[in-house]
């Protein structure tokens, strides 16, 4: 059976699939583009770049396609409101939020029209975030890459929240590989649609270096680990020679604070720069973020194919959602 459209605010992606936003410089227009294009919403990574650079980024994606384009832009951000107030400026068709809560983003959101989608990992958040106004809400498991908000799993996770969200669209994210995933949970789950983000750095278009890509071919399950991040949150990566020195205890505090990114940071490494470090290619300096079921993809893809074979799998297996999931 054919899959529904997914409707946020005005806009509809013809595929109720989101490419999950990854910073810093992991999805890029290089990849949200062709991701909108193919009927996805495509989301640029918005955390922790300059905000000329995001403007420019979003007006590339929007040239691009007339498909749906978002920022993912973690809370946490000490700019956060400047880079929300760059993106809406820049044209960004909607605004995802995640690693924090705001409550002032709902209203820049109406004075703008501009949709806000927030990520949760609760029934609390997620109630809190559809009264306070959100277009749609994003459930993170832990099975996905970067900051995680809980440690339960997506399956049971997944239906506290269905039972709390009466009126918005509610997308499943984390660890989701294929597309027989993605129609278990629209038909078994009730979910809207699906959030994929590892998927996706194991395109031809993520502009990540072959390091990066390669790193992630190579895992094996036991290669993803979770760490403590300055952040505050744990976060899920892959135990690379980093990763592994950050665990044993040794001393990796940055000599200064050289990008000043975050409103709260206890200074233990510098995520910023690990996480740049990853996106040039440095395997053994790099902090590289991969959601929990990378072992299952061995793959470099189109966008395009990944876009085909997730809509012909779950196409294949998706029927009418079950009542008792609403
Ligand atoms: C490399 C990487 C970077 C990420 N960066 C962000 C980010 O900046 N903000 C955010 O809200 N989520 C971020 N995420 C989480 C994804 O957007 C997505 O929700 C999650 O990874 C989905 O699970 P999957 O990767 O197993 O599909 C990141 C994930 C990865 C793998």
């Amino acid at each position: 059976m054919k899959l529904p459209p997914l409707k946020i605010g005005p806009h509809t992606a013809q595929v109720p699939l989101i490419q999950g936003g990854m910073s810093i410089r992991v999805s890029t227009s290089a990849l949200s583009a062709p991701v909108a294009e193919c009927g996805g919403i495509g989301t640029i990574g918005g955390s922790s770049i300059p905000p000329e650079e995001l403007k420019e980024d979003i007006i590339k994606a929007k040239k691009a396609t007339k498909g749906v384009i978002a920022v993912n832009i973690m809370f946490a951000m000490k700019n956060f409101s400047t880079l929300v107030k760059t993106s809406i400026e820049a044209g960004v068709d909607m605004i995802v939020t995640g690693a924090g809560f705001s409550r002032d983003i709902f209203k820049v959101g109406k004075e703008t029209n501009t949709p806000i989608v927030s990520i949760v990992s609760s029934p609390a958040f997620a109630k809190l975030a559809e009264k306070l106004g959100a277009a749609a809400i994003v459930v993170e498991a832990k099975e996905a890459g970067g900051h995680l908000g809980t440690d339960i799993a997506l399956r049971d996770l997944f239906p506290e929240i269905r039972k709390v969200v009466k009126k918005v669209p509610l997308i499943a994210a984390g660890g989701i590989c294929d597309g027989y995933e993605m129609a278990e949970m629209m038909d078994k789950y009730g979910a809207d649609g699906v959030q994929i983000a590892t998927r996706f750095i194991l395109t031809k278009e993520c502009s990540v270096p072959d390091t990066f890509k390669q790193a992630l071919l190579d895992a094996s399950h036991e290669d993803v680990t979770l760490i403590r991040s300055p952040v505050g949150l744990p976060g899920r990566a892959l135990k690379t020679p980093f990763v592994k020195r950050l665990a044993s205890g040794e001393d990796l505090k940055a000599k200064e604070c050289l990008y000043k990114c975050l409103k709260k940071c206890d200074h233990h490494y510098c995520i910023s720069d690990r996480l740049r470090k990853a996106c040039d290619g440095d395997y053994d300096e790099g902090l590289f973020f991969t959601g929990e079921n990378v072992h299952k993809l061995k793959k470099i893809l189109s966008v395009r194919e990944v876009f085909d074979q997730f809509i012909s799998q779950a196409e294949s297996v998706y029927k009418e959602p079950v009542a008792a999931a609403r």
